[in-house]
């Protein structure tokens, strides 16, 4: 994806930490199986995460094989990542934004992120991650963009989400190639560092099953729901709820487009 071109808000997800952790959707494991494979990571090398969040990737991750060191600006979040972590010797948690992060060059097999790198100083980031790597080392980059699959259902989301919350809107029409377009924008800005091979890259789609109350919470884990006060949470819930109700679901069905990309350091 390409970076946003304002990031003052990159730290909001803090501000719902809790909601973040029990809402968002992990990383699928056979994608990150895929991953692995496609970085030739094996047991014991050692992975940097930039933007761990509570461990949606972190924890598959490391599930997988390789040491993963996790890093998260965001003090409630890398709270819970640490608890998460606790018991796994092979997953160091770390503070701090990636543009102010050092450790000696070719230090890491790989230098992956989860719906992260789009909140880093794209001037920084690929250079950085170039130079961490080892010879061959790779970037691996991932997104989820989760939507209501019944289009009808999630037009008629949309018209309550409209005016309090227009973050959480989602057009049925639009959303994959809006992704696509994103995704390839990122794609050029990748080539544009010149410190990478042309890229690998893949999408797919999951299905996510939520409650209602499910749904509102992942709604609220967006950057910009930190701005809604108290109020405009609960309105947000009512209206959420009475649309679903006027629908008849107790259960919202989610198409989760995954997008993966993954790039080979450029040999000097
Ligand atoms: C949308 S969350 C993704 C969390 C998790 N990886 C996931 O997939 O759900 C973005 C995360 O990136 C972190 N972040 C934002 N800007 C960052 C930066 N410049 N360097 C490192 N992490 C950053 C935020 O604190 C947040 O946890």
């Amino acid at each position: 994806m390409k970076a946003n071109t304002r990031r003052d808000n990159k730290l909001a997800f803090d501000e719902v930490a809790d909601v973040y952790d029990s809402a968002r959707p992990g990383i699928p494991p056979q994608l990150v199986t895929s991953l692995v494979r496609i970085t030739h990571l094996a047991p014991g090398d050692s992975v940097l995460e930039v933007g761990a969040g509570t461990g949606q990737l972190t924890r598959p991750l490391r599930a997988a094989g390789p040491e993963v060191t996790a890093l998260e600006p965001g003090d409630r979040l890398r709270a819970l990542l640490a608890k998460h972590a606790a018991d796994d010797p092979g997953i160091t948690v770390t503070g701090g934004l990636f543009e102010d992060y050092t450790a000696p060059d070719a230090s890491f097999s790989a230098v992956v992120s989860a719906n992260a790198w789009q909140w880093v100083d794209p001037a920084v980031s690929y250079a950085k991650a170039a130079d961490l790597l080892t010879e061959g080392g790779h970037l691996a980059l991932v997104w989820n963009f989760p939507i209501v699959a019944d289009p009808e259902l999630q037009r008629a989301l949309n018209e309550v989400l409209a005016e309090d919350y227009p973050d959480a809107v989602r057009d049925p029409a639009t959303h994959l190639s809006g992704i696509e377009t994103r995704a390839g924008e990122g794609r050029a800005e990748l080539a544009a560092s010149g410190r990478f091979e042309v890229p690998w890259w893949q999408f797919s789609t999951d299905t996510l099953t939520l409650t209602p109350d499910a749904y509102h919470d992942l709604l609220l884990s967006y950057a910009n729901a930190a701005v809604l006060d108290d109020t405009a949470r609960a309105n947000l819930f009512l209206m959420v709820r009475s649309t679903l109700d006027v629908h008849g679901v107790d259960t919202v069905t989610m198409d989760n487009v995954l997008y993966a990309v993954v790039a080979r350091k450029t040999d000097r």
